[in-house]
């Protein structure tokens, strides 16, 4: 899905621009052959096992009262996703806390639908970058 939009430039968030643009030429072949390569990879390793425990409530739990759902209920109790829900566990902090942002705040992502959910202001950068750390750790003792 992501390559597709990527070559339909249909996801032009910063780094999306900068380094998938010219990947007009894809074929559908190429795209699935890359997918069926990508996907049979072993899972990253999580970065650091440094327990950040207010991220770990925010996945499992949600800020019920900021209306911030579970991330856990569509990403998964491991984090691991399913085929259209993107894996986050090992995933690079930095990197999730900047897709969080595209998703929840702009439309540079087209299938943000889901993300957006997450009501704009309250999930403070702080607490992306909390729930983003927890996520890192996922998966660490795979
Ligand atoms: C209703 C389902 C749903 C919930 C709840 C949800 N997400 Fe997501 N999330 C998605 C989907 C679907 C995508 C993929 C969007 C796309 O394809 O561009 C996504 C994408 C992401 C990404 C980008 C991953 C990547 O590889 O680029 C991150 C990071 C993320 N979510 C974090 C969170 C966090 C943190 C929470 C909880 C605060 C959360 N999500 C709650 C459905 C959900």
């Amino acid at each position: 899905m992501q390559l597709n939009d990527f070559k339909k430039h249909a996801r032009s968030d910063e780094i999306g621009t900068r380094y998938m643009w010219g990947f007009t030429h894809l074929t559908q072949t190429q795209i699935t052959e890359l997918a069926d390569y990508f996907s049979s990879q072993s899972a990253m390793k999580a970065e650091a096992d440094q327990p950040d425990l207010r991220g770990e409530l925010i996945f499992r739990e949600g800020l019920p009262q900021a209306g911030v759902p579970q991330c856990s209920a569509c990403h998964g109790a491991d984090g691991r996703g399913n085929g259209q829900i993107p894996k986050v566990a090992g995933q690079h902090a930095r990197y999730m806390v900047h897709q969080i942002k595209v998703l929840q705040q702009t439309e540079q992502r087209p299938r943000n639908a889901p993300m957006k959910q997450l009501p704009r202001h309250s999930l403070s950068d702080a607490d992306a970058e909390s729930v983003s750390r927890y996520m890192a750790t996922l998966g660490a003792k795979e």
